[in-house]
């Protein structure tokens, strides 16, 4: 029904909207594009709209913001998601500066999906900071993984990218391995975010940078089997984990359906699969410290 094709920005509610703004200026590398008292709106180098912080009681993911094609009529996706799932959906305006209108509604666990199709680029300037490429993907964990898995499918277009044995399903929206993850918890709430580097001398930049800052890795440097990132793992001031990652697999082509072939792949060609979990956690590099795995289950 929905074709969703990338990602854009993600809204983040914080207690501490000065210091979740300090860390996504200093340490991060974004720059803000609009800032008050209860919002700041924050962009990478490049100009894209990357993160949104509004003031609340809790830290949590609120909002994603996806993409779809240029000609997708809002009026009769609408009229779609209420008359085949039900789904009761809003137009909103002022989304952000580069983005005028959305249409608004709820996943399963309750996270906005503001779907929009066109975006205006924020300034772009030199940012000091980590300074990703883009918001890579958003992890949640959710207590039915099959029905958010079932839902980002049918809803939203996405495919199935992995599954982690049976709790941990990544989806892609797009050429990249994965824009979306849901693992299977006792609680629905944020996994991790992601942010996307250039490559690995930017993951070792990244590295000096967190040390710089008393910022522990908490996991990596090292490879992932799924997806085959390269990755780094931190905790944000609001103890969320961040990851910066390169190197992720691409599926170019939806209709080969395998991810381009790259040294470091066991199966050739590599197309989704089911994996076992200590191949899908590492290709290489150390175990996670215990703090990466607090608050997940
Ligand atoms: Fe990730």
């Amino acid at each position: 029904m929905i074709d969703v094709k990338a990602i854009g920005h993600a809204t983040f509610e914080t207690p501490d909207i000065g210091r979740m703004a300090d860390y996504y200026t200093g340490v991060l590398g974004l720059h803000p594009e609009y800032r008050d008292e209860a919002r700041a709106i924050f962009v990478t180098g490049l100009g894209r709209e990357t993160l949104v912080l509004e003031k609340g009681d809790v830290a949590r993911c609120t909002r994603i913001a996806l993409q779809v094609a240029p000609n997708t009529d809002p009026g009769a996706v609408a009229r779609d998601l209420s008359e085949r799932e039900s789904i009761r959906s809003e137009r909103r305006s002022g989304i952000t500066p580069g983005i005028t209108d959305a249409l608004v509604f709820k996943d399963p666990i309750g996270t906005e999906i503001e779907l929009f199709t066109a975006w205006k680029a924020g300034d772009t300037r030199q940012t000091g900071g980590i300074s990703p490429l883009k918001l890579g993907h958003i992890a949640f964990t959710c207590t039915d993984v099959k029905l958010q898995c079932a839902f980002y499918e049918r809803v939203l277009g996405f495919r199935v990218s992995d599954w982690m044995e049976d709790f941990f399903v990544f989806m892609r929206c797009g050429p990249d391995h994965h824009t979306v993850n849901f693992a299977a918890a006792k609680a629905a709430r944020l996994h991790h975010v992601a942010f996307e580097l250039k490559d690995w001398s930017h993951i070792g930049e990244a590295c000096d940078l967190l040390g710089q800052n008393n910022l522990p890795i908490l996991w990596g440097p090292g490879r992932h089997g799924i997806g085959h990132n390269i990755f780094i793992y931190h905790r944000n001031p609001d103890d969320q984990i961040v990851e910066c990652y390169t190197s992720l697999d691409q599926m170019p082509d939806e209709s080969l359906g395998y991810y381009e072939p790259r040294p470091w792949h066991k199966d050739k060609p590599q197309r989704p699969k089911v994996w076992k979990r200590a191949d899908a956690a590492l290709s290489w590099g150390p175990q996670a410290w215990p703090d990466y795995f607090r608050g997940k289950d």
